[in-house]
């Protein structure tokens, strides 16, 4: 899970495993500062990475998170995924649309997890995936894959639950 600070990352693993409070979730952005591993089913892990975007700690160690965190995206062998959490209540922010670059540039796959739906009519929220999936096209021909969340009302856990499903499969199938 990758995101802006305060957009849901802890929040959405804990509506996915069902367990409040097994990540920490704060009103104040920047509480996530580790990498944090939530092993499920003693089979695969969930990842809980540090927001970006966050300007209230120092500029070195804002820079050895990002660090952290981009060495872990481009390097960690046995990563299947990531999912990139954008606020679905926002217009496309332009931090979330240079992540999203530096994601394609690295040959990185995601799927697009639109959070807070619950904060927002359907309508609105369905208008700024729009606007934002527009943006999109300039970053990448490809259409991406995207999910609608709210882990407060439990939307998007059997879809996001299908895709992990679906990248766990695929591994299996390469390794035989
Ligand atoms: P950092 O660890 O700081 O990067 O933040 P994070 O992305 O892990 O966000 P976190 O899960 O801590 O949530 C931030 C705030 O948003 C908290 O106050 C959550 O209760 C709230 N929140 C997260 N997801 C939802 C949601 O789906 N609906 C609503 N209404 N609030 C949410
Ligand atoms: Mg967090």
């Amino acid at each position: 899970m990758i995101g802006r600070s305060n957009v849901g990352k802890s929040s959405l693993i804990n509506m996915l495993t069902r367990s409040d409070g097994l990540a920490k979730v704060s009103q104040v952005p920047g509480k996530t500062r580790l990498i944090n591993f939530f092993t499920i089913n003693k089979a695969w892990n969930l990842v809980d990475l540090p927001g970006y975007g966050y300007a209230k700690v120092g500029r070195k160690q804002r820079e050895s998170f990002s660090a952290a965190v981009s060495d872990y995206l481009r390097e960690r062998e046995n990563l299947r995924g990531s999912f990139v959490l954008i606020d679905s209540r926002l217009s496309p922010q332009k931090l979330d649309l240079e992540f999203l670059q530096w994601m394609v540039e690295n040959g990185l796959a995601f799927v697009l997890v639109f959070t807070k739906t619950d904060k927002l009519c359907s309508d609105a929220v369905e208008r700024n995936i729009q606007t934002f999936l527009t943006q999109m096209c300039q970053i990448t021909e490809e259409q991406p894959t995207y999910v609608l969340s709210s882990s407060k009302a439990g939307q998007g856990r059997s879809e996001i639950f299908g895709l992990i499903n679906a990248a766990r499969a695929e591994k299996l199938e390469a390794s035989i």
